[in-house]
């Protein structure tokens, strides 16, 4: 890696357990921590509330040259905030926090995210972010699309059933069932589309973690980093 970056990424599918173990991670190593779903969620947020040129589903119907067009109005309102703590997003001099998770942007997001021009000026902005710094950096592509060359990949994955019952403790009283249900469609969604489906990047140590706990992984994740560490 180029000029002192040290990029490490963690891709998976909902539920894996990558938010939390990225989470650890970076602030073990003193990392900045990169939460790349926040960025589709900015987008989808931002043309949900704040654009008054086009509505998201009148978006998603647009040319690519007309989706760029928007897209970079979209990315001039966009400041960042990278530290080991994690991504935060300003809008307008505000942080975003649970307006990124809002029911509406879990609907649209999965369709915001699936457009190829959308991915590129993402992928873009991620990819300036980083240069020459040390990264976790967390998402569904990590390793495959957007930084093939990072120093250390991990895939993490978990059962269906394990995963949903996580997800589901994460937003308090959701039912399990219905839970598997969403994270199964989602899976299907994220794998199947043609742009950067999910998949297991190239030279990426995968961890199932359905029996480990978070800090066991954690720890396998830190025993890879000193050995990359004593190599570059
Ligand atoms: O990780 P998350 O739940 O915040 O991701 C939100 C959405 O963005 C989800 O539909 C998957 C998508 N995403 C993606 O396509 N590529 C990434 N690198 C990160 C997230």
């Amino acid at each position: 890696m180029e000029n002192g970056a040290f990029i490490i990424t963690i891709d998976g599918p909902a539920g894996s357990g990558k938010t939390t173990t990225a989470r650890i991670l970076a602030k073990r190593l003193g990392f900045d921590l990169l939460e790349s779903g926040a960025f589709y969620r900015f987008v989808t947020y931002f043309l949900l509330k704040h654009s008054s040129e086009v509505s998201v589903s009148d978006f998603l119907l647009l040319s690519e040259k007309e989706q760029r067009i928007i897209l970079q109005n979209v990315f001039k309102h966009l400041e960042v905030k990278l530290n080991s703590e994690g991504t935060i997003l300003y809008l307008y001099g505000k942080p975003l926090k649970d307006e990124l998770r809002e029911p509406e942007v879990e609907e649209w997001v999965s369709r915001v995210s699936a457009l190829p021009v959308v991915r590129e000026m993402v992928n873009e902005y991620l990819r300036s972010l980083v240069k020459g710094r040390k990264v976790v950096a967390e998402g569904r592509d990590m390793g495959s699309v957007v930084f093939p060359k990072a120093t250390l990949k991990f895939y993490l994955d978990a059962d269906a059933e394990v995963r949903a019952k996580r997800r589901a403790k994460d937003l308090k009283g959701f039912d399990v069932l219905e839970t598997k249900k969403m994270i199964l469609r989602r899976d299907e969604l994220d794998s199947k589309r043609e742009v950067a489906p999910l998949s297991i990047p190239e030279g990426a140590i995968v961890i199932d973690n359905s029996s480990l706990s978070i800090e066991e992984v954690v720890k396998i994740m830190e025993e890879k980093v000193k050995e990359a560490q004593n190599i570059s």
